[in-house]
């Protein structure tokens, strides 16, 4: 609406201002060609005229006639000028406008002494007898030296010219309509695209920044649209930015809230646990022999559980602030996995599972921080242990594929599997497939979240294949040289992720 009405204005005023300028030029061009037409038209009549009634001048006087008074008027009417005979004294004889005997000498008259010195004289000058201009020319004449002289008012040319001026005039007048027309096709033009402009500037404006403005021209007009489209989409590009970060703001803040939750909830078990039971003891149990040592252990059993996930906790979140320390260099990969399998084996031979080490080439190296390897692989062993079932394996190993490629290490078990459903969150903080299973072997559900940490501060990667009731086979990466990773690095990209 507003645009509509500012566009109207917009196309008039351009108009009028081009129409305006267009009669300025048409004004400033009549007068200059009016001036330079009636200067040179009044010359060429003036010049024209002269040898004109100088060539009649000579036609009668060389003709013989005797102009007398009686024919001086017929003679005159056929030249169409006025024809006077002077006498060598000055005396006028025949004149065809006037009573000869009443007109004054003409020796002062300039053409006139000039003509009776023997030359053709000219002048032009008001007439005192007739009373108007008049361009005359005289020239000798007679046996006795007198003086033959033609004259034509000079109104006579000025009608000429006049006549020349207005045509010229017109002329002119009309080669402008159609520079009035182009001006005025030129401003409606202009004033079109204007308004095109000012309309998108609107939008933009009131935040809509995915139109876009399709004048591609490349005059002043196609540049300013072509700079407002690139602003267009420089605008639209940083609000998809702004809303992703937003977004990704709101993801954040939704995990960080889950992890409170899982956090207190985490805590709240063990906590009212111990609660619980040391106020059943306080409340007397203390002195029932057959329950407070069992009651006491429970209460230790918490009081680790819990110690284990504030430990798990704290490193989680030294890894990804970049508070972990990394020690890195070159280990044997078949000498890592050899002094993990071996401090894990009390607790599968508790269980009565066989922990299997399948040795790969003995040269292969991998570039990593030995105590951070450990903790990854005790973590997938203490997993293989917990959902293995007795008299299941467990085998740990590593493969290279080429020089300069990571290394891969597994840890395989016969045990439960976890459905393919479960697989993509598996490595979430506080992810358990079965909960209440989970806890009670003791689990946090952090497990996984701190071996993948671990791996990606290393420069590697992790994952899980698994057949449920079959087994599952554990994997994660590292480099076999130096690739540059810092010591202590915070693990940013990570801190979006659960
Ligand atoms: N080898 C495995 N076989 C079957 N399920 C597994 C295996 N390893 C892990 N899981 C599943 O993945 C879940 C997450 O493992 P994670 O190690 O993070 O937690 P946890 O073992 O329950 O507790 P924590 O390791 O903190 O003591 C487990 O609860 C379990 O459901
Ligand atoms: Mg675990």
């Amino acid at each position: 609406m507003t645009i509509g009405r500012y566009n109207g204005g917009l196309n008039a005023r351009i108009f009028v201002k081009l129409i305006l300028s267009v009669l300025g030029v048409l004004v400033v061009a009549l007068t200059a060609v009016d001036f330079l037409v009636s200067r040179v038209t009044d010359r060429n009549y003036r010049d024209g005229l002269r040898e004109e009634l100088l060539e009649k001048c000579y036609m009668l006087a060389s003709s013989g006639a005797a102009l007398t008074q009686d024919r001086v008027p017929e003679v005159a009417k056929q030249g169409a000028a006025r024809l006077t005979i002077v006498d060598a004294k000055g005396t006028v004889l025949a004149d065809s406008e006037a009573n000869p005997a009443r007109m004054e000498n003409h020796l002062q008259r300039p053409e006139i002494a000039r003509a009776l010195m023997g030359e053709a004289g000219f002048a032009t000058r008001h007439s005192p007898t007739i009373g108007v201009d008049f361009l005359y020319v005289a020239v000798p004449y007679g046996q006795s030296g007198g003086a033959l002289r033609l004259a034509v008012p000079v109104s006579k040319i000025a009608q000429r010219v006049d006549d020349v001026r207005g045509k010229v005039l017109w002329a002119t007048l009309l080669g402008f309509i159609p520079s009035i027309l182009l001006a005025a096709l030129f401003s409606r033009h202009v004033s079109h695209r204007l308004a095109s402009i000012i309309e998108y500037a609107g939008k933009l404006s009131q935040g809509d920044f995915a139109a876009r403005l399709r004048d591609t021209r490349h005059d002043e007009l196609g540049v300013l649209s072509n700079k407002l489209n690139e602003t267009g989409s420089k605008l639209e590009q940083m609000v998809q930015e702004l809303e992703r970060e937003h977004s990704e703001l709101e993801k954040l803040e939704r995990i960080r809230k889950d992890f409170v939750i899982n956090v207190s909830h985490e805590l709240r078990t063990p906590l009212a646990s111990i609660q619980g039971y040391t106020e059943t003891l306080l409340d007397g149990a203390i002195d029932d022999p057959a329950h407070n040592v069992k009651f006491l252990g429970i209460i230790r059993q918490n009081a680790e559980r819990l110690a284990r996930l504030t430990a798990d906790l704290l490193a989680l979140s030294r890894i990804e602030l970049g508070r972990q320390k990394f020690q890195f260099g070159s280990y044997n990969a078949n000498q890592l996995i050899e002094e993990n399998t071996d401090s894990m084996r009390p607790i599968s031979d508790k269980k009565k599972i066989d922990l299997l080490v399948e040795y790969t080439d003995p040269e292969i190296e991998v570039y990593c921080d030995s105590e951070a390897v450990h903790q990854i692989l005790s973590n997938l062993i203490d997993n293989a242990v917990k959902y293995t079932p007795e008299g299941g394996w467990i085998k740990v190993g590593a493969k290279a594929t080429r020089v300069g490629e990571p290394v891969r290490f597994y840890v395989e078990d016969s045990g439960t599997g976890i459905p393919p459903a479960e697989l993509p969150r598996l490595f979430e903080r506080f992810y358990r497939v079965d909960k209440a299973r989970s806890r009670e072997l003791g689990g946090t559900g952090l497990g996984l979240a701190i071996v993948k940490h671990l791996t990606k501060a290393q420069g590697g990667e992790v994952g899980v294949e698994s057949v449920v009731n079959k087994g599952s086979t554990f994997w994660f990466t590292l480099p076999d040289h130096d690739i540059g990773k810092p010591e202590s690095e915070p693990v940013q990209s990570q801190f979006i992720t659960p």
